[in-house]
């Protein structure tokens, strides 16, 4: 046989071995398990399976907030220290440093100010900028409870369909309405529906018994700070939760509306990586 011949005959086995590849789905599997799970690491460090998120988002609905005014001044001695950044795709292109170490997570959703119905959010940006952003997850709310809870729960279920295609965790947050308790029986449903419909990662407010919501809900959940509490409270807050079971935590104002954003911040890693308990956390942020 010559060369030629023997070349065309391997030509023609590598295509039909692709194809049967294809056909039997392992490619596309190897693939969309291995960049999933690539991202997902991005966003828990993977020797403590836990991750403390930097929530730096509010501007989507609150506009210029309190501590979040020059977003790239408060992100300065912040950004690096976080294991993740949960931030807006604007916010993303003009405030944050291309070099940054932490990996992203992108808010998607919006619509309404805080001077309008809160839960009439829809998604404001599509998956291909959020892939061409180079982020490891995109976030979404859902308003169980509210006005246009039935949408954002059939949105967060869109999202998840076009996002698991190309390997992107899809973090849902269950917002709060502005009349909403929250409390282990109301955040327990809203984590579950969350979990049900697909995502990735919950973030959920602690409560009272914050444990019933962690062990009905399958996938890991991100604890939100909520409003600025003294930061002995925070920290114990914090403690409690990951005692309780979360997975990290996705804060904000308890961060960068701290006297100490950055010791703040260190003291929360403490806890949520190293198990400190919140005494020794507050003793860390006190030392500055
Ligand atoms: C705003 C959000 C925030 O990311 C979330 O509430 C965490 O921030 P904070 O700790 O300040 O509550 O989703 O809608």
């Amino acid at each position: 046989m010559t060369t030629m011949k023997m070349s065309l005959r391997l030509v023609f086995y590598a295509i039909k071995w692709s194809k049967w590849i294809v056909k039997k789905n392992y490619g596309a599997k190897f693939i969309m398990s291995f960049g999933i799970e690539n991202r997902l690491s991005k966003i828990f460090k993977p020797e403590s399976g836990k991750t403390v998120m930097l929530a730096v988002d509010h501007g989507y609905f609150q506009g210029p907030t309190t501590g979040l005014e020059d977003l790239r001044k408060t992100l300065a001695p912040l950004a690096n220290l976080a294991d993740c950044l949960f931030i807006t795709r604007g916010m993303l292109r003009n405030c944050v440093e291309k070099n940054i170490q932490s990996s992203i997570c992108l808010r998607v959703s919006g619509g309404p100010s805080i001077l309008g119905e809160l839960s009439n959010e829809d998604i404001v940006v599509s998956l291909e900028e959020a892939i061409r952003l180079n982020v490891s997850g995109i976030g979404m709310s859902i308003f169980v409870g509210a006005e246009n809870e039935d949408r954002t729960i059939s949105n967060l279920g869109r999202l998840i369909n076009e996002a698991e295609k190309y390997g992107m965790p899809v973090l849902a947050i269950t917002a709060v309405g502005r009349e909403m308790a929250r409390d282990s029986r109301y955040l327990g449903l809203a984590c579950r529906i969350a979990a049900e419909i697909g995502s990735r990662i919950v973030k959920t407010y602690y409560c009272e018994d914050f444990y019933k919501v962690v062990e009905s809900c399958p996938v890991p959940i991100v604890m939100a700070g909520g409003t600025k509490i003294p930061e002995k409270d925070a920290l114990l807050m914090t403690e409690n939760a990951i005692k309780e079971g979360a997975s990290g935590v996705d804060m904000g104002r308890n961060i960068f509306q701290s006297e100490n954003p950055a010791a703040m911040m260190k003291a929360i890693k403490a806890i949520v990586h190293k198990g400190a308990d919140s005494k020794e956390a507050f003793d860390l942020y006190s030392r500055g």
